[in-house]
């Protein structure tokens, strides 16, 4: 087709158009274009899996309504983040201004959530947070257009140390990497072990994400503690585990953790992974039809299993799919949109949680083990759980 003949072409079509009203209302323009919807995850580096499981879950929730949220199609953008804290600012500016995403669905590492965190916070851009723990995302530097679908650092933990204790474990050794997620994991096991009457004997650390952990395995060793309780997770946590067995330590002082140290792993891990205890607020054993199902569909669709980053990649599809349908698919319609998200129940495959005033979710956690090469429910370690998060109002 000669170029003449494209432009008379096209503008015979902005005058029918034109004619019928279509570009006239521009609440109409914004509800019939597509939903821009930008993933900034982790796609290369220790974390890399998580990144995919997280956009995996999130792409299944939307394909269960039939690839559309409130009526509209949507087009997808992507940017690896590669865990990297210093590009955060950038990357989320990449999917904010140059792709003009409607919906920014990151990320993984708390570091660079602080990045994506001070772009939702300037721009306003609806921010949704599939992981990262962050604890200043909704707490401190919360922000109306920014919703948790995962956890804060310190909630699984806070239902360590109590299990813990009771299992008769007054000593203990703690090891995480040094960063955000590490130090406020923490945060709550320290104040619920020692809430319990427990003592930690030393806290150890390397930075993200070295897994040289001889050194420190030979230290755990010397300290001599009754267990050892932890935060790592994605790559590193399936070498960590490996490590402490190949350390002759499995089997001597049992190992604790948030169940991020067996999420996604098992099968890297091998049967050093074998009888690890933690907690967490999901767990493939989970015994309800919403699970199984799930589960089912989730191998269907991507030929992997799904673990707790599939599962918040999925919620947080669901939790958005809840805002759009409230706004007929409006998204620009933001007070109306943030209530019914802020008022939102999940119905999600770890069981119903809430949307608390601070945009964190209030959860069970649940005590696992692995089992043959499984995270086995084993209790709930903490009913209804909320991050300390106060509410937002900027
Ligand atoms: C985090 O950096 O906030 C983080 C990363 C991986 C996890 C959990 C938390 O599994």
């Amino acid at each position: 087709m000669s170029t003449r003949r494209l432009v008379l072409t096209r503008s015979a079509a902005v005058i029918g158009a034109a004619s019928t009203g279509l570009l006239l209302p521009g609440i109409v323009r914004a509800q019939s274009g597509k939903v821009r919807v930008g993933f900034m995850l982790p796609y290369t580096g220790t974390f890399s899996q998580l990144g995919v499981a997280i956009e995996n879950g999130f792409r299944m929730a939307i394909n269960e309504q039939g690839g559309k949220l409130g009526g509209r199609e949507i087009e997808y953008f992507k940017v690896d983040d590669e865990s990297e804290p210093s590009k955060g600012i950038e990357n989320a500016s990449k999917l904010v201004q140059r792709d003009k995403v409607d919906v920014l669905v990151g990320t993984v590492h708390s570091g660079v959530q602080m990045g994506i965190q001070k772009v939702a916070r300037d721009s306003g851009v609806l921010c949704l947070i599939p992981n990262a723990g962050v604890h200043a995302a909704t707490r401190g530097l919360c922000a109306p257009n920014v919703f948790r679908t995962s956890f804060s650092n310190s909630q699984p933990t806070r239902a360590l140390g109590k299990v813990m204790m009771d299992k008769g474990h007054k000593k203990t050794v703690w090891i995480t990497w040094k960063y955000a997620a590490g130090d406020e994991a923490f945060e709550g096991f320290k104040e619920s072990y020692t809430a319990a009457g427990g003592t930690i004997v030393k806290e150890l650390g390397l930075p993200f994400p070295n897994v040289e952990f001889q050194a420190l395995l030979t230290e755990i060793a010397a300290l001599k503690p009754d267990a050892v309780a932890c935060f790592f997770a994605g790559g590193g946590a399936a070498k960590f585990i490996r490590d402490y067995a190949a350390a002759g330590l499995k089997g001597k002082i049992p190992l604790y953790g948030s169940g991020f140290l067996t999420e996604g792993v098992l099968d890297a891990a091998g049967p050093a992974a074998e009888g690890i205890i933690t907690t967490m607020h999901y767990s493939d054993s989970l015994d309800t039809p919403r699970n199984k199902q799930f589960r089912l569909d989730y191998v269907k669709a991507f030929r992997s299993q799904p673990d707790v980053y599939a599962v918040q990649g999925y919620d947080t599809g669901l939790l958005l799919i809840q805002g759009a349908n409230a706004v007929k698919g409006d998204l620009s319609a933001k007070p109306a949109l943030y209530k019914a998200m802020e008022g939102a129940t999940i119905d999600s495959p770890r069981g119903k949680w809430t949307m608390s005033k601070a945009h964190n979710p209030v959860q069970d956690i649940y005590l696992r083990v692995v089992e043959n090469k499984e995270n086995k429910v084993i209790g709930i370690a903490a009913k209804a759980l909320s991050d300390s998060g106060v509410g937002c109002r900027m």
